[in-house]
């Protein structure tokens, strides 16, 4: 089996992406495959999507997946844009079972934030980094020196009277029908309690929307420098790939 490459997969509130990662490079080596995630996302609905990705591929290897809430030792704690039903689920022996292969899941956030420290837009970067992944939710990480807090559940903080991300998002920019200069000046506002409470020296904006830096990087202001994803939505897809990689300690050399 080669371990250097893993399938990696991002589970997301409107897609379900994977492709295979080389995870020494952070490269993907195949292109994208997108299933639409099922309305009803629930851990039945999602292992069956996700054994689909598994057979387009024809994978038997092992597979590193994010998934959009807290994942706390290979179990689901949050469920903000996916089904109830996934809470204090075993989401890394569910899908094992599921796909026949070993699978390592974490938070989608704390996968793009890895993909972007290693290979991408924060490589070598050992001051406080905050990344923003922008879509259905909002989703936080940071690092320190290079080093993963993992579950930093900033979109959550309360903004105007709600959930951060239901005034933040890219889908609350799609559901409130927002020009981009309205979104942004709702993103500021966001950006500036986020940079209140934690003092970063460089925010990474990635997620659904750093596909459309160029409609919206002008607007944005903080204190910190703020630069757009390198891997764009593909960071998830790479960067679980690589936690998994990591955590079977698969040909570390
Ligand atoms: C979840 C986070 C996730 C983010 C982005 C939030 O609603 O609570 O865990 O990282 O969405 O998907």
């Amino acid at each position: 089996m080669n371990y250097t490459n893993v399938l990696g997969i991002d589970v997301g509130g409107s897609g379900v992406k994977g492709a295979i990662v080389n995870t020494k490079k952070g490269e993907m080596l195949t292109d994208r495959f997108r299933i639409p995630t099922p309305k009803i996302a629930s851990p039945e609905s999602i292992s069956t999507v996700i054994n689909e990705i598994v057979k387009h591929y024809n994978w038997s290897g092992p597979i590193g997946a994010g998934f959009p809430g807290v994942v706390q030792n290979g179990v689901i704690r949050t469920a903000a844009n996916v089904d109830n039903s996934w809470i204090n689920t075993d989401i890394d022996s569910l899908l094992s079972k599921a796909t026949n292969c070993p699978v390592n899941v974490v938070n989608d956030a704390d996968a793009a934030g890895l993909a972007e420290m290693k290979f991408g837009a924060g490589m070598g970067n050992k001051g406080l980094v905050l990344l923003i992944t922008v879509g259905t939710g909002l989703g936080t990480v940071m690092f320190s020196g290079g080093k993963l807090v993992p579950n930093l559940e900033m979109g959550h903080i309360i903004l105007k009277g709600d959930d951060a991300e239901k005034y933040a998002s890219d889908a609350a920019r799609k559901n409130d029908e927002l020009s981009w200069e309205i979104w942004a000046s709702r993103f500021n506002e966001y950006l500036k309690r986020l940079e209140d409470l934690t003092w970063p020296d460089l925010i990474i904006i990635g997620g659904g929307v750093s596909k459309k830096t160029e409609l919206f990087q002008g607007l944005l202001k903080s204190r910190a420098k703020l630069i757009p994803a390198q891997f764009m939505n593909n960071a998830g897809i790479v960067g679980a790939a690589y936690a998994a990689r990591y955590k079977y300690k698969l040909s570390q050399k």
